[in-house]
């Protein structure tokens, strides 16, 4: 809402000052003014309409300010609109016989532009935040709206986040797997230009992509060797069990995770699984996952491996743009290397994992 300041001045030159001096008032998008060069015409107005604020000048033929100050003080809306008197002379009674009769403050010509402009805001604010509850109570829902809308996402975020890692805490993959994928997954999506809606949800999706494997049985899950051919194709299945859970919800959220699951381990050359999609056919945030997930695991210790050296990661990551991976993923995830360790970093495994828990296991699945 535009504030609505009324001047009141016998002068044309000295309402052209004020008017100047209106334009570009901090934090004040828009000011509407009101101009009035006799009393008597300005009290019409005011029967029917209702100003934020009365800059009123003493000195005036008929009507003088003070007189006005005390006819528009009786109007029963304009006992809290505040009113600024302006005058050249700076006589103590005469300053004590404005504010008496209905001034909240008093400048004194030559009007400094910046004391000026500083009093009026400070007015200003003051009408707009108290005085005028309807403005407060917008103000207040959209606070309260965005605090709510910060918490509910804050626990999604917990929500999603436990229950992927229920996913893994059967193979030992850490917790902090989920969020450096997580973080990382966003940062791609980020630099591949996507909007930050998209970002936002990546990031609360991509720990999902391993939300099937909670159907896949103990005995092939936490076998410590080789899978036989068998047993292979149902560790497969987890992406097509996190698809079906996933898939159906109305939430459009949910629904990116089932697409995650589905896809995080197609290839862009078309030899992953499970539908051995080619390229741009894989959806863009299973390419983005896979890109995440593999970088992680390669540079995490897991019970069947120790963790690559950062030299022989990339080496790997670059030797398959274009074969495993997205060419464009791998680009931007190359270029953005030291945020990606930075999330490494952050989210390091180290205070939940041991070295002595590592076990000289072979297996390849993330
Ligand atoms: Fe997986």
């Amino acid at each position: 809402m535009n504030p609505i300041i009324l001047l009141l001045d016998d002068s044309k030159e000295n309402l052209d000052v004020m008017q100047r001096m209106l334009k570009g008032l901090p934090g004040m998008e828009s000011i509407n003014s009101v101009i009035f060069s006799a009393g008597h015409e300005a009290l019409v107005w005011c029967r029917e309409n209702e100003p934020d604020i009365c800059i009123v000048d003493y000195n005036m033929p008929g009507m003088n300010g003070i007189e006005f100050l005390v006819e528009v003080r009786k109007l029963p809306r304009f006992k809290g609109i505040p009113m600024v008197m302006v005058t050249g002379s700076s006589d103590s009674e005469l300053r004590q016989l404005a504010l008496v009769s209905g001034a909240n403050d008093f400048v004194t010509r030559p009007v400094n532009p910046d004391d000026f402009k500083v009093r009026l805001c400070n007015l200003l604010t003051l009408r707009m935040s108290l005085v005028n509850p309807l403005g407060r109570v917008e103000r207040l829902a959209h606070d309260v709206e965005l605090l709510s809308r910060q918490t509910i996402e804050r626990e999604h975020e917990q929500i999603i986040f436990k229950l992927s890692q229920l996913s893994t805490a059967r193979d030992e993959e850490t917790g902090n797997h989920m969020h450096r994928v997580a973080h990382i997954a966003r940062l791609i999506a980020k630099q591949l230009g996507q909007d930050e809606q998209f970002c936002d949800m990546i990031y609360l999706a991509a720990p999902m992509h391993d939300i099937g494997k909670v159907g896949i049985p103990d005995k092939i899950l936490l076998k410590p060797g080789k899978l036989s051919p068998e047993e292979w194709g149902i560790m497969k299945t987890h992406t097509t069990i996190g698809h079906e859970v996933l898939k159906d919800s109305s939430s459009s959220l949910l629904r990116m995770g089932a697409d995650i699951a589905h896809s995080h381990h197609e290839k862009y050359n078309g030899q992953g699984y499970p539908r051995g999609l080619v390229g741009a056919k894989i959806p863009l945030v299973g390419r983005i996952v896979a890109v995440a997930d593999e970088l992680d695991a390669l540079l995490s210790v897991r019970p069947y491996k120790q963790a690559w050296t950062l030299k022989d990661v990339l080496e790997q990551m670059r030797q398959e743009r274009g074969r495993h991976f997205d060419p464009d993923c791998i680009d931007v995830m190359l270029r953005n290397i030291d945020a990606v360790l930075e999330i490494q970093k952050r989210f390091s495994d180290f205070s939940e994992m041991s070295l002595s828990n590592v076990r000289p296991l072979q297996r390849g699945i993330g």
